[in-house]
């Protein structure tokens, strides 16, 4: 492998020198681009940018391998849960039996927020988005914690462990929250005996009449769900936490941006887009038949949601685990036959065997069933994309914490190529036509 690329610019040959990563990842590096030849790179999309050096997780779609610090995302689906896995993505290493004590305790004590904060909840239109609302409540959270949110990164990282938990514990407190509220019903309060699923479905669904016992396998589909989620390198949302956190902001800022960034129908938003798609596709009386060719028309709003990936040229691997369990969730709810579930099937069938998916490299990513399972527990559509965020915060909290203690960080500043007017002179009012 050379240790230099040469490129040659203007007659000139220039040395960038190449790096590689643990997993044999190669990178040219064109720190002292401009300074030596007044170039920049262009990569609309970032799609061939290494924006940083990150030791969480890895990627390679080609194959369609996913691992958290080293980990494949198989062995952690079938061993651990999403707590263990938060842990894992935040501290580096899977927890010691007293270090996952420890993280429970935290996460148990934080898992009620101030009280003055339901009145917040009040403020917000009945029918806003639960993720507007999740965004604004994170950030507000910050307010509560000033010690602990202090735009020094220093001071920041020394209560990092505890501001961890509070945001890990307290955003499915302000989810369910939101869905209280949306609903007009009474708000439920954590509970100390329930672990971290549970407790976010008895937050959710329980009424002041009737507790509501989560079944087994439907807690358990929403664990692997949250693990599946927990992090996934730079995509739109971690890419927008590190930005916000190169600038100084504290963890409670960062992770509101994240929430916002994921928002989108490109990213997280994609889940509730799939089940919008599959419902519309079943009120037309279409088996997918048709839709799969209008999806090949290359309009935008025509797309096949839940299919295709900026990585994964290959089937997302979360997506593979998702759909099998997804079958023991709907066993254990008695969902024998859902129309909705038959055309994801048949649409998947035939885009796998169809050459404008598979010359794209166009798969089913993880949100192509997601959004189903979610719907089998009784999650409202609205609220998939915050279940995502709640799954996605150990990564981002993750990034949060590479950016805030690299001492030698800069802060994300693109450059951009100008196609605008050129210069030219100020005209009055009256002049316009
Ligand atoms: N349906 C139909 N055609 C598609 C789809 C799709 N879902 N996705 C991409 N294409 C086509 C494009 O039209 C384009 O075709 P062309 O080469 O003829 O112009 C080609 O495939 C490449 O598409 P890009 O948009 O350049 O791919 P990009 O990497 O920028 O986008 C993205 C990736 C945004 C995920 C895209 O595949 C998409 O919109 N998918 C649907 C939305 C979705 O499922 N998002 C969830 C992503 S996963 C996540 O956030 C957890």
């Amino acid at each position: 492998m050379p240790a230099k690329a040469t490129l040659k610019l203007e007659n000139k040959d220039v040395q960038l020198p190449i790096i590689i990563g643990t997993e044999g990842e190669r990178a040219v590096d064109i720190r002292n681009l401009r300074n030596e030849t007044g170039y920049v790179c262009y990569d609309e999309g970032f799609g061939n940018t290494g924006s940083c050096e990150s030791a969480i997780t890895f990627i390679d779609g080609e194959v369609g391998i996913l691992r958290y610090r080293g980990y494949p995302i198989e062995q952690l689906a079938e061993h651990s849960s999403f707590i263990e896995t938060a842990y894992l993505i935040i501290n580096g290493e899977l927890p010691t039996p007293a270090q996952r004590k420890r993280f429970s305790q935290l996460l148990t004590e934080n898992a009620p927020i101030h009280s003055s904060t339901e009145h917040l909840y009040e403020g917000f239109p009945w029918d806003a988005h639960p993720m507007a609302i999740l965004s604004a409540m994170l950030n507000s959270l910050g307010c509560y914690y000033p010690h602990l949110a202090t735009n020094d990164h220093q001071r920041d990282l020394q209560n990092f462990e505890e501001t961890a938990a509070i945001i890990i514990s307290k955003v499915r407190t302000i989810a369910a929250y939101s869905y209280r509220a949306s609903r007009g019903l009474p708000y439920n309060y954590p509970r100390r005996d329930l672990p971290y699923c549970e407790n976010f479905l008895h937050m959710m669904f329980s009424t002041p009449f009737e507790p509501y016992i989560a079944l087994p396998e439907v807690a358990q589909a929403l664990n692997l769900f949250l693990l599946l989620h927990a992090d996934h390198e730079q995509n739109c949302s971690t890419s927008t936490v590190r930005t916000v956190a190169s600038s100084g902001a504290n963890l409670f800022a960062s992770t509101a941006a994240g929430v916002c960034a994921l928002w989108g129908p490109l990213h997280g938003g994609a889940n509730m887009a799939v089940l919008e798609m599959l419902k519309s596709i079943h009120a037309e009386g279409d088996d997918g038949t048709k839709f799969i060719e209008l999806a090949k028309s290359g309009k935008a709003d025509r797309r096949l949601m839940g299919f295709g990936h900026r990585v994964y040229k290959h089937y997302d691997p979360r997506a593979k685990i998702i759909k099998e369990s997804f079958y023991s969730a709907l066993a254990s709810l008695g969902i024998k036959d859902d129309p909705l579930l038959n055309i994801a099937m048949r649409l998947e069938a035939a885009a796998l065997k169809d050459d404008y998916f598979l010359s794209r490299k166009l798969y089913p990513n993880v949100d192509f069933y997601s959004g189903l399972i979610m719907r089998a527990i009784g999650i409202p559509e609205n609220m998939f994309t915050v279940m995502f965020a709640i799954g996605r915060m150990p990564g981002w909290i993750a990034n949060w914490k590479e950016v805030a203690a690299n001492g030698k960080g800069r802060i994300y500043r693109p450059r951009q190529i100008y196609v605008g007017p050129t210069k030219r002179d100020y005209v009055p009012p009256h002049q316009r036509h």
